[in-house]
């Protein structure tokens, strides 16, 4: 039998944790503000934006809103930023990604105060993290870690693969799982024998964003499977990057799309918020 990872359940542990925690730093006088701006209005987006503004009423973080239409030019993103920035009403920055074409998305994750960088994009804090020092951590990547741990599995000394290389999932999870002590391969599209490593994965982190990419085929007997890919299939039903029912029978543990790692990554970031109002 497999445990199916609850990151509904975890992520709600956290959350209550963090509203507690969050009670007490309010009773000394010490509030966070989040800044989240949304430009444009794809659905997903939309989604994710209102999950995460919901979370915050949830956990006792104040969030403002600022909504840029689709044709805003970059030019007023980055001045929204640099306002957002000098404002010491603002304890935390949030660009929704991803950003209409015309404007280009790392010249506005540089923008973002490295202090105020709640997500971790930018480069100070993810150079920060990949030597080991404090600062802020990437959601998702950080949201995994978080499931693993308190799903009673142990990283240290493990064959961790992690499939795929974008600078938001797969390259700060090989830091993080680096830093948990595992032993860490990244493969991505252009990996020679990409089964063949997979398949020495006692933890197998899959972000290829290709639905159902992965089945058992790539995974060794009693390997711990997280998803953090989400689509819509054809019936309109989500699904991941890995197809559950292939590959569940053959995992000791595996995370569900949906109610695995998405809502992992919304905890985190009230934890990103929390932590920061704690120093
Ligand atoms: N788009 C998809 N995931 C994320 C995320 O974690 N943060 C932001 N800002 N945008 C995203």
């Amino acid at each position: 039998m497999y445990q199916i990872i609850d990151g509904k359940k975890i992520a709600q542990e956290i959350k209550e944790e963090l509203r507690e925690t969050a009670a007490e730093l309010k009773a000394r006088g010490k509030t966070f503000v989040l800044a989240v701006i949304q430009v444009g209005n794809d659905p997903a987006s939309t989604v994710y934006v209102n999950n995460k503004k919901k979370a915050c009423a949830y956990v006792g973080i104040e969030s403002l809103s600022y909504e840029l239409p689709q044709e805003a030019t970059e030019e007023e993103l980055l001045k929204l930023v640099r306002q957002l920035n000098e404002d010491s009403g603002v304890d935390g920055i949030l660009v929704q990604l991803p950003l209409p074409e015309q404007i280009d998305e790392d010249k506005v994750l540089l923008a973002i105060s490295p202090e105020k960088d709640v997500d971790g994009f930018h480069p100070e804090n993810v150079g920060n993290l990949s030597i080991g020092r404090p600062g802020f951590v990437s959601c998702t990547p950080a949201g995994v870690i978080q499931l693993l741990k308190r799903s009673g599995i142990e990283i240290e000394g493990k064959e961790c693969v992690v499939l795929g290389r974008s600078n938001i999932v797969g390259k700060p999870m090989a830091m993080l799982l680096l830093r948990e002590n595992g032993t860490v391969t990244v493969c991505h599209s252009k990996t020679r024998h990409l089964k063949e490593i997979t398949k020495r994965a006692d933890i197998l982190v899959v972000a290829v964003g290709k639905p159902r990419f992965v089945d058992a085929s790539y995974v060794k007997e009693g390997a711990v499977v997280i998803d953090v890919g989400i689509h819509r299939n054809a019936e309109n039903k989500l699904c991941g990057d890995v197809d559950f029912d292939s590959v569940a029978p053959h995992a000791s543990a595996i995370t569900p799309v949906p109610g695995g790692v998405g809502p992992m990554t919304v905890a985190m970031l009230m934890s990103n918020c929390v932590k920061k109002s704690l120093q």
